[in-house]
């Protein structure tokens, strides 16, 4: 063979891999309202980027008639590109080859993308779309699972993950996307499970549709498994590209920081009159938030879920911060058990990769009843509790209105090392809100008043004179400082600017046991 003609060899064999699984495949591909396997990555990384690796590999199997059926490539498209100019690595699977399910050749490819993004410290981005294991492979394919199960948890913590999931993930699949930081869903296209409507139906007699049992909006609304809802499949890789923006490509990197920023899109002056005169009425947390963070910056997680507590990055003064808030206007920002794991994972997240935390508390406690108690308050809100106490980011706390109780303590308090703990006028400390605290310690006095109810809201007052401010906790220290609403996005700038090169270090151990 010529020189040319083996030049020739190598374009025909480049040409027919980017033809995945054939025309007609792809024709369904795009009938069913999705993307191909290449057209996603075009999306998602930086134009002209992608290098492909691997894009000549094919599956080993033989029976089933396997042998007579090789596709180059073989259901997945790895390699690495950039994101705004910073490397990642990419895993694409292919759905017009066997459905893009895992064969062991698929396996070895991602495992080895997966291995070079932990040796070059670089992002992991997995764009699933698959029917699970490659049924005609059987245990071979359980194998490749598990091995990449484990290099998701090697990896977690040490360079972000992120998974797209743009069409079925099913059976023990999910457990990849599951133990990676951030799971992106596609509305109408895409869907979990670990067992289909069809086991469902045998096992439990329950009816239901794959929408209905595991799709994005099940994920994102009820279960929690997934962390953003996407209307699309390019907002989906572009929220990607947002979320690696925040994120350093790995743990020992900070993350990346903007030379420029715009100010807040609410004027802090807002701030002064947000809260209301009566401790009963409720207001929007994101207004806090727009009145601090640069404006068009604020990326919300796990928005849909356990809405009672807000977490998001964000930027101020072109620095990534990760947000925690209560939602006065969901449940009056009570912490339960799902706003408990969510945040517990998100101050977990921005701990793992040097993301300063910024709490804004306004907590009247944890949720009373019997069934919060009964599903286990205690072990999740320790997990919250857990998560702050063990960070060692810069931690910067603004508690707005309410802090009753066990949960003051636990929302990033001075005695969970809280860095900066600033305090708005209208703030209330306390152990309790100011009608119970009232309600037990004055029972007699009330009982014995000529008028029992007169002489309760007296005490009410004077209760709440005394110890419902912030100023009791600014005497111990407890607070670094009682600041105006309006003052706040310059003091967490000057915090996080001052908590630049801060370094906690915790005692050697294998790793904590948190009450998982
Ligand atoms: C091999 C598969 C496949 C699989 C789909 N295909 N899934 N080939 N192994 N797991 C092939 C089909 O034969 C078909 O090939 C093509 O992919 C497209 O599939 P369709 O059925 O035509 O597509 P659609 O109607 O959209 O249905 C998609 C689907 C369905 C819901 C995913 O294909 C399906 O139910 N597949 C089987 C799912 C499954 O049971 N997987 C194993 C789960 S157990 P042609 O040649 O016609 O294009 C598991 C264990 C993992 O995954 C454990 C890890 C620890």
């Amino acid at each position: 063979m010529s020189t040319a003609d083996k030049l020739e060899r190598l374009r025909v064999l480049r040409e027919d891999a980017q033809m995945g699984g054939g025309v007609t495949r792809l024709e369904q591909q795009h009938a069913r309202g999705k993307l191909s396997a290449r057209e996603r990555l075009e999306l998602l990384l930086d134009d002209g980027s992608f290098t492909e690796l691997d894009a000549f590999v094919t599956h080993r199997a033989t029976d089933f008639g396997l042998d007579d059926e090789r596709y180059l490539g073989d259901g997945v498209i790895t390699g690495f590109g950039r994101i705004d100019g910073r490397s990642v690595f990419v895993y694409s699977q292919d759905f017009t080859v066997f459905g893009g399910s895992l064969s062991e050749a698929h396996a070895e490819k991602i495992c080895k993308i997966m291995d070079l993004a932990m040796e070059n410290g670089a992002p992991i981005i997995g764009l699933s779309d698959s029917g699970g294991a490659r049924i005609q492979e059987g245990v071979v394919s359980l194998g490749g699972y598990a091995d990449i199960f484990l290099r998701n948890t090697m990896a977690s913590g040490v360079v972000p993950q992120i998974s797209l999931v743009m069409g079925p993930c099913a059976g023990g699949a999910v457990y990849s996307p599951a133990i990676t930081d951030f799971v992106v869903m596609v509305e109408g296209t895409s869907y979990m499970f670990v067992t289909g409507p069809n086991v469902v139906r045998a096992v439990t007699h329950e009816e239901i549709d794959l929408e209905g049992l595991g799709g994005a909006r099940v994920h994102n609304e009820t279960s929690g498994v997934a962390h953003f809802l996407s209307p699309g499949e390019p907002q989906a890789l572009q929220l990607a590209r947002t979320l690696i923006g925040y994120l350093p490509s790995n743990n020992v990197d900070p993350p990346p920081r903007s030379d420029t920023w715009s100010e807040p899109s609410l004027d802090g002056v807002a701030l002064d009159v947000l809260i209301p005169d009566s401790p009963k009425q409720s207001y929007d947390m994101h207004r806090v938030i727009g009145g601090i963070v640069d404006d068009g910056s604020f990326t919300e997680v796990h928005a849909e879920y356990a809405r009672n507590i807000i977490c998001g990055f964000g930027r101020v003064e072109g620095r990534t911060v990760g947000i925690v808030g209560q939602q006065p206007e969901v449940l009056a920002g009570v912490l339960d058990i799902d706003a408990s794991d969510k945040a517990a994972r998100f101050v977990r997240t921005c701990d793992c990769f040097n993301i300063p935390i910024v709490t804004l508390v306004d907590v009247p406690g944890f949720l009373p009843g019997v069934e919060q108690e009964h599903r286990g308050i205690i072990r999740h809100g320790a997990k919250l509790l857990y998560a702050y106490c063990e960070a060692t980011v810069p931690k910067v706390t603004v508690i707005t209105r309410k802090a009753y109780g066990g949960a003051y303590d636990v929302m990033s308090s001075k005695h969970v090392r809280g860095d900066m703990n600033y305090a708005w006028p209208t703030a209330e400390i306390a152990v309790m809100g100011v009608e119970g605290a009232v309600n037990i310690i004055f029972r007699d006095e009330i009982a014995a008043a000529d008028d029992g109810s007169a002489e309760r809201l007296r005490l009410v007052d004077e209760y709440q004179d005394r110890f419902a401010n912030p100023y009791v906790a600014a005497a111990r220290g407890y607070v670094d400082e009682v600041i105006l609403p309006s003052e706040t996005r310059a003091r967490i700038a000057g915090a996080l600017s001052v908590l630049q090169e801060k370094r906690q270090t915790v005692h050697p151990r294998k790793h904590g046991n948190i009450p998982l």
